[in-house]
């Protein structure tokens, strides 16, 4: 007996031409012409276009491929020949069929439109399409250049926990019974633990699920979503927002590099995306106001910046803006007073291009105990909560910044997608919690 011809994957199949192998996969499209049929399969590394000729394949076979549905797990064996006519270049001449799994005709995905809560309700399905998957890819290589980015400037990856005892940011908290110990809430950011961290290793970064509350049903809010944060012993706010230039022009040169074929799936206008080099233009909050009341925004000094205030200040700009040193009651209790101006804080919020919004919101933290318990207590917060946080002031304090980028709405910029929802594979929303 002959070994069994080994298995490719799609993607390695121009490495075998000439060969025998097996292929695993789905079934995405049928065609059949009564004496040849074509079976194109997905494996998630490529399509591949298997052909069978009815006088050349055994009668089983040949009625197997009548079995075929889209979405059918299936085994196909043959050569490997060069056609140019084919995805990838190659197709496979089938001598053996076998069928995983049967798809009932019923699939819900069909080649036609459907409505986004159909898709958003079938996403374990939604899954296996194109597009998505190209997000999905996208989203897969930024993450992977953020851990190479801070991996190649010797910061040290710090996981802070999700079940906290305090709010961290002044959005929405879920929260959940803890034993004896009272409630816990789900953490909105990881930065408080980092900054204790930043005092053990000089440079860290947590990366991981953060958990917001959000009521607002926006394109850019989910309630669980991603966050990289860096925290830098002795970095200022400059050195802050020189750290977010540099980050993001080398996440979005890595994506350019690397996830080509996704990008093209995506129909990205990539010259968007080559012209995201740094240093980007800084523009101070007050300046801002300004500039949004000369084009007819009714923002007044103290507001935040809305979305249709952000997507103004980025009209005509070619890469992302800073916009720095917001007033302190727009922004969280651990921000560094500004000495130049205490109404104001040392902070900025990085607004993508394209009318993205903030993609990251970053600081100078308050180093001087007394003004943090003083915010802590205008704020209204738990004092007894925050004596862990207070303590790193006491003892050795230090100036000391870092920055919180949100990955789902860089994901959704660099693809240029229109809602964050589909920046990652199961979105939570207000109203969706399934699958
Ligand atoms: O500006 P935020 O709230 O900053 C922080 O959480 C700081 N603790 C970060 C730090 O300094 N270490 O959030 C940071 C980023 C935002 O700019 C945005 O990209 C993203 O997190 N973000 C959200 N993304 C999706 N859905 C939401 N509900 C988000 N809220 C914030
Ligand atoms: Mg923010």
């Amino acid at each position: 007996m002959t070994a069994p011809a080994p298995y490719s994957r799609i993607s390695e199949l121009p490495s075998h031409a000439g060969e025998t192998v097996r292929v695993r996969g789905w079934v995405t499209h049928l065609r059949s012409s009564g004496k040849v049929a074509f079976v194109v399969l997905r494996d998630g590394t490529g399509l591949l276009q298997a052909v069978l000729v009815k006088s050349s394949v055994s009668p089983e076979t040949w009625t197997r491929f009548g079995q075929l549905t889209q979405e059918t797990s299936i085994e196909v064996e043959g050569e490997v020949r060069p056609d140019a006519r084919a995805p990838g270049g190659f197709e496979l001449a089938v001598n053996g069929l076998s069928i995983y799994g049967e798809s009932p005709i019923d699939y819900p995905i069909q080649p036609k439109e459907h409505g986004i809560d159909f898709l958003l309700d079938n996403r374990h399905f939604w899954l296996r399409t194109p597009r998505q998957r190209a997000i999905a890819r996208v989203r897969s290589e930024v993450e992977q250049a953020i851990r190479d980015f801070f991996y190649e400037r010797d910061f040290t990856l710090v996981d802070t926990p999700i079940l906290t005892s305090a709010s961290g940011e002044r959005s929405g908290l879920f929260s959940t019974e803890y034993f004896e110990e009272g409630t816990a809430y789900l953490a909105q950011t990881g930065q408080l633990y980092g900054e204790a961290a930043a005092a053990a290793f000089g440079k860290i970064y947590c990366f991981g699920p953060t958990f917001r509350a959000e009521k607002s049903k926006t394109r850019r809010h989910l309630s669980e979503f991603w966050m990289v944060e860096p925290e830098v012993a002795f970095n200022d706010s400059e050195d802050n927002m020189r750290l977010q230039e540099e980050f993001v022009s080398y996440i979005v040169a890595r994506v350019l590099e690397r996830r080509q074929p996704e990008l093209k799936e995506l129909e990205r206008d990539l010259s968007k995306l080559e012209s995201i080099k740094a240093p980007f233009p800084r523009v101070n909050y007050s300046d801002a106001v300004e500039i949004l009341q000369s084009k007819g925004s009714s923002v007044t000094w103290g507001d935040d910046l809305g979305a249709e205030d952000e997507a103004i200040l980025v009209q005509d700009q070619d890469r992302p803006v800073f916009i720095y040193n917001y007033p302190k009651q727009a922004k969280a209790f651990y921000m560094k007073e500004n000495p130049d101006d205490p109404r104001t804080v040392l902070c900025d919020d990085l607004l993508a291009p394209e009318g993205y919004g903030e993609i990251i919101g970053g600081s100078e933290r308050e180093d001087d105990h007394d003004k943090l318990l003083a915010r802590i207590e205008a704020e209204n917060l738990p004092v007894e909560a925050y004596n862990w946080y207070l303590d790193l002031r006491k003892y050795g304090t230090f100036v000391h910044s870092g920055f919180g980028l949100g990955l789902e709405r860089t994901v959704a910029w660099i693809s240029g997608i229109h809602h964050i929802r589909e920046s990652i594979a199961f979105p939570r929303t207000m109203h969706r919690l399934k699958p």
